[in-house]
């Protein structure tokens, strides 16, 4: 694939007007498609007004800006998709519409076309399940605002034919984008390893090890996050964080190490959702007073290292069950979630023996299978090795 071959987008919401902007940057021409004509205008109206930023900031030309915006085309019927190379969905989170969207796709498209899902929560294998050709599904999984992330995740699917996989990776490369391949499990790489950077922050807070503005400033300031949790959150918003987290401890079978809290769960119930609707965990609220953090150093540097060991957990239980490469951990959460340094890298820094015996001490004081260690963990330790 090259940048002659046509690009198609399903589903022209934050994420597919997003992949669209990149594919038409990159010299590919675009389908954009939505079933909602009110979706493609706003889709229209919000391109234009980006590239006018672009413009205005100095980082495009008008002549380009036009010809990126000229080689989208916003479709209001999928036999539009009849040409394309390949085609990526970015429809509403739903299994059994995605499922109609691409048995329509197989059939409109060429036998070859890859038919790609920008899914966060849905098993590859399940889309692929509706296709006769399940070897061409695959996972391409952008970041939000994709045209801003650098990283994109590939997963194959168990059915997935690795010339397919090979193409897509090549094709995102090429459009300037970080790649990391991931097993088809929950959350691919980065919605799983970063669940208690969330949860366990929330679990301090339940428990009055400190309050929010405290936890949120500890880690920024003392753990170089670019957000705290309880911000970050606010955010992305409470009700879609409570449902990745939610569904990520149903699909993992009720692992205790994923279990939502019911602080964000009442949050997101009373429609305390964040930024979006002006409450969150803090106020957003005009003339609102939000509390100051107790700038503790020693408190800090506790929050920052419970909160870094179970993440630090995540990652390395991860790598012992194959779901990337070790190269891949560490570019994701950089690139994908802005983390400060890879963790499996943090690990070596901070001392794999250090981590292990945090990790052993919660899980004796609590109890609990949240705080156990990955047995990789025992293991290098044991061995005395180091990840990188
Ligand atoms: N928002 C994020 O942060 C994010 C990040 C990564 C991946 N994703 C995934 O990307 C996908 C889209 O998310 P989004 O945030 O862009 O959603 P969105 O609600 O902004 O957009 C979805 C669009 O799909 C359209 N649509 C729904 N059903 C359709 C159908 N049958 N045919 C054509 N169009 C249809 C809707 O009209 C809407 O415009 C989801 O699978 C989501 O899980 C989202």
């Amino acid at each position: 694939m090259d940048n002659n071959t046509i690009v198609g987008v399903v589903g022209s919401g934050a994420m597919g007007s997003g992949i669209a902007q990149i594919a038409a940057t990159a010299g590919h021409n675009v389908v954009l498609f939505d079933n909602s004509h009110d979706a493609l205008q706003r889709a229209s109206a919000g391109l234009n007004n980006i590239m006018k930023r672009l413009i205005a900031k100095g980082k495009l030309s008008e002549e380009d800006a036009s010809a990126i915006l000229g080689r989208i085309t916003f479709a209001d019927n999928m036999d539009q998709f009849g040409d394309c190379g390949i085609v990526i969905e970015a429809i509403v989170e739903n299994i059994e519409v995605k499922k109609e969207v691409f048995k329509k796709l197989e059939w409109i498209t060429e036998d070859d076309t890859i038919l790609a899902s920008n899914t966060s929560s849905l098993s590859i294998a399940s889309i692929g399940a509706a296709v006769e050709k399940p070897e061409r599904v695959i996972g391409i999984h952008f970041f939000n605002p994709a045209p801003l992330m650098p990283l994109v995740e590939i997963i194959p699917s168990l059915l997935t034919d690795p010339a397919i996989t090979l193409a897509s990776k090549e094709l995102i490369d090429s459009w300037g984008k970080k790649t990391v391949l991931a097993k088809d499990t929950p959350g691919f790489i980065v919605n799983r390893v970063a669940r208690p950077f969330y949860g366990e922050a929330i679990r301090m807070y339940e428990e009055g090890f400190a309050d929010i503005a405290t936890i949120d400033w500890a880690m920024k300031e003392l753990g170089g996050f670019r957000m705290g949790p309880f911000e970050l959150m606010d955010y992305i918003g409470n009700d879609v964080n409570y449902t990745v987290t939610e569904t990520v401890f149903r699909e993992f079978f009720y692992d205790p190490r994923y279990k939502p809290s019911f602080t964000q769960k009442r949050l997101s119930e009373a429609g305390l959702l964040g930024r979006k609707s002006g409450r969150g965990y803090y106020d957003y609220r005009e003339g609102a007073e939000n509390p100051n953090p107790t700038e503790d150093k020693e408190l800090g540097e506790n929050i920052l290292w419970r909160i870094l060991v179970m993440l630090i957990n995540e990652a390395v239980d991860a790598l012992y069950l194959n779901i990337a490469s070790k190269e891949d951990l560490d570019l994701a959460m950089t690139k994908g979630v802005n983390y400060p340094k890879g963790l499996l890298a943090w690990a070596d820094e901070k001392g794999i023996d250090k981590v292990l015996e945090t990790l052993e001490k919660l899980q004796a004081e609590y109890g609990e299978d949240r705080y156990r260690p990955s047995p990789l963990l025992r293991k290098m330790n044991r061995e005395n090795k180091t990840f990188f």
